[in-house]
């Protein structure tokens, strides 16, 4: 470490040494709320202040005449032409007509599972019918409903729904709240949100005083944060016995849930809105002129079955498309594809997806279906990317004027994936690639055919290695059956699914919930923070509890970094973590940027962390993309490469050339602009926190040292950490957990043949059949001693451990104890900071 940046080091120690007397600031509840960002300052400021016995009456009758106000409104809104229409519509939805047994059943049972197909009204409905109600009686204004949405795009588009059908305007008694946006007013008394906003709430308000109903949406996903929230409320609800709880799914295990809340009851909403014709894969093929063939050779499995194709030209019509279509059809992908569909899963690939039979639907619907959009449901970014890119570049669908092709992901932003609601002009064909985050609540009106690859990424976990996966699967049967169900919601609809039926039959009804298959980091400082008591012990009451060695990994990891100390409690270090929400890594990294003054270059790392990799790579120009890519890559660090590929692209757009730059360095436009909404987002995190002066109009004041940098994302991702075992010509990587690692081949650091640091440190290993590295940084040795970790007291054995003895073998006594006191040193300041 040279001798420059150690003296930077003692330079910020003596500051914030000034700088401590100023921020110190006693953390009463109260503050504890002004800082966290997420909640309503004021109503609790209202909460709190309990009024006096008169000042209740007063207030009483203000909420009265406002609950009358309410009424009068809705009232003039349904006899108006437009809220007549809205009436009627609304009246034919399945759950309307079930709207007084859903109200009585609310009345009597303090928790209500209720089921019922997709697109019968659950999700816009029934929130209404409990608003309308208490409305009706007069209780508007002393309502407070909150509905939970697993995702940002289903919790704002499902409150734009609900408002427009009450003839409002968003922010009236219908609002949304999502990380760091929403839309919010004074009588907003049907609050859709995340589930991440309301376990937020509830580190504030642990009794959530005032709320009168929660609806948890789309329960069957069984999210981390959705069965989190049932084994609080379970907690809760015997202290709140006025306080309603509604869990709604399409496609749900009523039972279980209803077994979990001492026997709840359960309403099942029957009916279904539009019909939609289901096609799978022995369908479409036989419509492609292809037909299944037993051939004669058995083997152990039994017999095999091949499709083969009996006529040459499946469609007369010689157009543009048609011929297009054919060409799909002919190639070796598509019969690959094919060829795979045996009647099992496992020897299916779940990589494989077939670009050729989805290129194959989209000409023959473009050529010869009704008007209507399609939604293409695929595995990941990469897929919709590469589909995206042959789509337009052969225009196989004809007349790009006709065709708007349109993305959708998690990591685009909201106002992004927003794009997929607005309808296409006449003539136009609209057609949606996205993820699975489209495949529950949200309804794209002019879907009338839905594409299902059948696949998903799913994060599972590997407790035993400690490893995290992230590997295309099969979905399951009931995403199968929602990802139909965006098909038909407001007309008659179609869904293409891309697997035989017999591999949709063998698939498993529900997916494994995500407690169950991730590390569980987050969760434990989320129970911390909630002072939840004994991890295990809360997590021993879940619907279904996690393994015991995962949580000890999660308590263990956040020992290491210092999130924890020895007896598990939150150190103040992780008492920040808890409020950023974001994963712990990203969140330390973030907090050692605002502190050591380099906070513009960690912003774009922890961003750069958050959305796909930048750097595409067309297949037909990897070598100029590569060429680009490699002027940023002389650090040794994907990190950094992101960092100055983001710094020129800013550059360029203050010319507005932005584009062009993009163009020309192979970066993806769209993920540069996340990167930029992201920065923006933690900066306002850290200001909200207390971290950054929240007057600071940028970021705060940025030194280029590539030392401090990397020192930051050493300490954040640490212990994420492998050593470089150089070879003759080339190198090898271990870790401690999984012996010999590979680097992702997009790596800056997989085409170096020699690396001049000894440790690499790693956001993510991901197991596929070895354990690979995505984005990777080399570090020094200093670095890992002074900044791996919790830069804490006794944390020293802990490090010796880990470097294998490093210290004792390696280092001259005197060298090792100053690292020791350096480390120290570094160690309080951050904890006294
Ligand atoms: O939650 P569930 O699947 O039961 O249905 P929903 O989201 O409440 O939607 C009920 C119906 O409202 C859908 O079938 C659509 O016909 C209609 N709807 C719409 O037209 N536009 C929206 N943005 C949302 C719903
Ligand atoms: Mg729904």
């Amino acid at each position: 470490l040279p001798i420059t940046t150690l003296r930077r080091v003692d330079a910020y120690l003596e500051e914030y040494q000034r700088q401590k007397s100023r921020m110190k600031e006693s953390f009463s509840d109260l503050s504890f709320a002004r800082l966290n960002s997420n909640i309503d300052t004021e109503e609790l400021l209202f909460k709190q202040r309990k009024p006096l016995a008169s000042n209740k009456a007063a207030v009483e009758e203000i909420l009265r005449q406002r609950s009358l106000q309410m009424r009068d409104q809705q009232q003039a809104w349904q006899e108006s032409i437009e809220g007549r229409r809205m009436l009627k519509f609304r009246g034919r939805l399945p759950a309307y007509k079930e709207k007084e047994a859903i109200l009585l059943a609310i009345s009597k049972n303090q928790v209500i599972i209720i089921s019922g197909e997709t697109g019968c009204g659950k999700t816009t409905q029934l929130p209404q019918f409990i608003l309308e109600s208490e409305v009706e009686l007069v209780r508007g204004a002393f309502c407070n409903i909150i509905c939970t949405q697993p995702r940002r795009i289903s919790a704002i588009s499902v409150s734009e729904r609900v408002a427009c059908e009450r003839g409002e305007k968003l922010g009236e008694s219908v609002g949304y709240k999502v990380r760091l946006e929403g839309m919010r007013g004074r009588d907003t008394h049907l609050l859709f949100c995340t589930t991440g906003i309301l376990l937020r709430r509830l580190l504030a308000d642990r009794n959530l005083n005032g709320v009168t109903h929660i609806i948890m949406d789309e329960i069957h996903e069984r999210g981390m944060n959705e069965d989190f929230l049932f084994i609080v409320l379970k907690d809760l609800l015997p202290h709140r016995p006025e306080l309603k709880l509604i869990l709604m799914s399409a496609t749900l295990d009523a039972e279980l849930f209803s077994s979990y809340f001492s026997g709840a009851a359960i309403i099942k909403i029957p009916g279904f809105t539009y019909p939609v014709r289901t096609h799978f894969l022995e369908n479409i093929l036989e419509m492609s002129g292809y037909s299944l063939t037993h051939d004669n050779q058995i083997d152990d499995y039994g017999q095999e079955r091949i499709w083969k194709m009996n006529k040459q030209t499946p469609r007369k019509k010689k157009s543009q498309i048609a011929s297009a279509a054919e060409d799909a059809v002919r190639t070796a992908d598509f019969k690959d594809y094919c060829l795979q569909t045996q009647e099992s899963l496992s020897c299916w690939n779940p990589d494989c997806i077939g670009f050729n039979l989805i290129e194959y639907i989209l000409c023959n619907i473009c050529e010869h279906e009704r008007p209507g959009a399609v939604l293409v449901f695929m595995i990941g970014w990469d897929d919709i990317n590469a589909l995206k890119e042959k789509l337009l570049m052969h225009s196989i669908l004809g007349d790009p004027s006709r065709v708007l092709l349109l993305t959708c992901h998690g990591s685009m932003a909201s106002s992004e994936q927003s794009l997929i609601f607005e309808e296409a002009e006449d003539g136009v064909r609209k057609i949606v690639l996205a993820t699975n985050i489209a495949e529950t609540s949200i309804t794209i009106s002019d879907v009338v055919f839905v594409l299902d690859c059948g696949k998903a990424k799913e994060s599972s976990y590997d407790a035993l290695n400690n490893t995290p996966c992230l590997l295309p699967t099969w979905i399951s049967r009931v995403s199968a059956q929602q990802r139909r169900g965006r098909a038909g919601r407001v007309q008659p609809g179609e869904c293409y699914h891309l697997y035989p039926r017999c591999v949709h039959d063998a698939f498993t009804e529900y997916q494994l919930p995500e407690i169950l298959r991730t590390p569980l980091q987050s969760l434990c400082l989320q129970i911390k923070s909630l002072k939840l008591g004994s991890i295990s012990e809360f997590l021993s009451r879940a619907l279904q509890s996690p393994e015991m060695l995962a949580i000890q990994n999660a308590i263990e990891y956040l020992k290491i970094i210092g999130a924890f100390d020895e007896n598990e409690n939150l150190t103040i270090l992780g008492y920040y973590l808890t409020m950023l929400p974001m994963e712990p890594n990203l969140g330390k990294m973030l907090i050692f940027g605002a502190i050591f003054n380099c906070l513009d270059p960690i912003l774009t790392v922890a961003a750069g962390l958050s959305v796909r990799d930048p750097f595409l790579a067309p297949l037909d120009k990897k070598d100029l993309a590569e060429a680009a890519k490699s002027q940023f890559s002389h650090d040794y660090s994907d990190h950094l490469a992101i960092v100055r590929a983001y710094e020129g692209w800013k550059d360029a757009e203050i010319d507005l050339t932005g584009h062009e730059y993009c163009c020309k360095k192979f970066l993806s436009a769209q993920s540069m602009k996340t990167i930029d909404a992201l920065r923006a987002e933690f900066l306002s995190l850290l200001k909200d926190i207390g971290l950054v002066d929240s007057n600071a109009t940028g970021c705060n004041a940025w030194s280029y040292d590539v030392h401090l940098i990397r020192a930051a994302i050493c300490y954040g991702l640490y212990p994420g950490i492998c050593s470089i075992v150089h070879n003759e010509k080339s190198f090898s990587l271990k870790t401690m957990e999984d012996g010999q690692v590979l680097l992702h081949s997009n790596s800056v650091n997989a085409r170096e043949t020699i690396i001049p640091y000894p440790w690499l440190v790693f956001n993510e290993k991901i197991k596929v059949n070895s354990v690979f590295l995505r984005d990777s940084t080399a570090v020094s040795d200093s670095l890992v001693l002074l900044f791996g970790g919790s830069i804490s007291k006794g944390d020293a054995d802990g490090h010796l451990k880990m470097l294998g003895g490093y210290l004792e073998f390696f280092m001259e006594p005197a060298v090792a104890d100053m690292y020791q006191s350096i480390r120290q040193k570094l160690g309080d300041c951050i904890q006294s900071k």
